[in-house]
């Protein structure tokens, strides 16, 4: 049996990585500000450690894979908080958990990123997370009128933190696969601010376009998290899996190297 920890697990594509993850067969040590075997708040240093010491008491020191999706919108949520909890908080989950992935056999590790990651026009910002400076940051964003910004930099640090460490010693010279996942718009209590009403859905389908499907389910990012998490994907490290129906080929073009 595998134990894997996931941040975020109350709600949203932590709850439906949760149960995906279950119905595998796997344990999972949920990890939320509610409704979780370790109940702590991800914006903060407290909440951070209690985040290790207690799931590695619960896993015994080992855990085989880990998920970092706990996260706050930039629509709603206040823009220091957002830095702290998507970029801050799931950095410190990887890598405060990174000791206990180095002792199984088959360890993985997942970063919940966004299509939003896009939008980021803001190195300063993405600079200032990437230098692990979160006061810095915070005083960056922490005048804006939404989180909107704190948002699109904190998703793009997050991916190209993952491209960065995924390759080193201390990830991939220790056998543990990290990637991160970036779903499109995923219908979720975090974008249900857009998503509730016909003007913001048509707002959304316009910023947004996804060929594939149009707008995803929670449970549709679970299951490339199960596999990238799984004993059965050998050789994926490194990568910003896009989920987002064809949305970043349309951005983006053809050309991948
Ligand atoms: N829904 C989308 O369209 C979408 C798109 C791209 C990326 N994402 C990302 O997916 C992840 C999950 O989002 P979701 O859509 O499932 O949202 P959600 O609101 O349904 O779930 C987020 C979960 O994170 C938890 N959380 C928030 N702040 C926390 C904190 N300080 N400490 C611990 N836990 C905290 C919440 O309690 C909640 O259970 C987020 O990182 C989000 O940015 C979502």
């Amino acid at each position: 049996v595998r134990t894997c920890v996931v941040t975020g697990s109350a709600s949203g594509i932590g709850a439906a990585t949760r149960a995906r993850l279950e119905r595998d067969g796997d344990r999972v040590i949920g990890v939320d500000v509610r409704d979780a075997e370790v109940v702590a708040d991800l914006a903060t240093e407290q909440g951070r450690s209690a985040l290790a010491e207690q799931v590695s008491e619960l896993a015994d020191g080992v855990v085989d894979a880990v998920v970092a999706c706990a996260g706050v919108s930039g629509g709603t949520g206040r823009p220091e908080t957002v830095i702290r909890v998507n970029y801050f908080g799931a950095v410190a989950t990887l890598d405060r958990l990174r000791p206990l992935l180095a002792r199984s056999a088959a360890p993985r590790a997942v970063a919940v990123s966004s299509i939003a990651l896009q939008f980021d026009r803001d190195p300063a910002v993405v600079d200032a997370c990437l230098a692990g400076d979160e006061e810095a940051a915070v005083a960056l964003v922490g005048g804006d009128a939404t989180g909107g910004r704190a948002y699109a930099a904190g998703k793009r640090a997050l991916a190209r933190w993952v491209r960065r460490q995924a390759t080193t010693a201390e990830w991939a010279g220790a056998r543990i696969a990290l990637n991160a996942v970036a779903p499109g718009v995923i219908r979720t209590p975090l974008s249900h601010y857009m998503l509730d009403t016909p003007e913001g859905r048509a707002e959304a389908a316009a910023q947004i376009p996804m060929p594939l499907h149009g707008f995803g389910e929670p449970e549709h990012v679970a299951s490339l998290i199960a596999f990238l998490t799984s004993g059965e994907n050998v050789l994926v490290t490194a990568q910003v899996v896009f989920v987002d129906g064809g949305f970043e080929a349309l951005q983006r073009g053809e050309d991948v190297w």
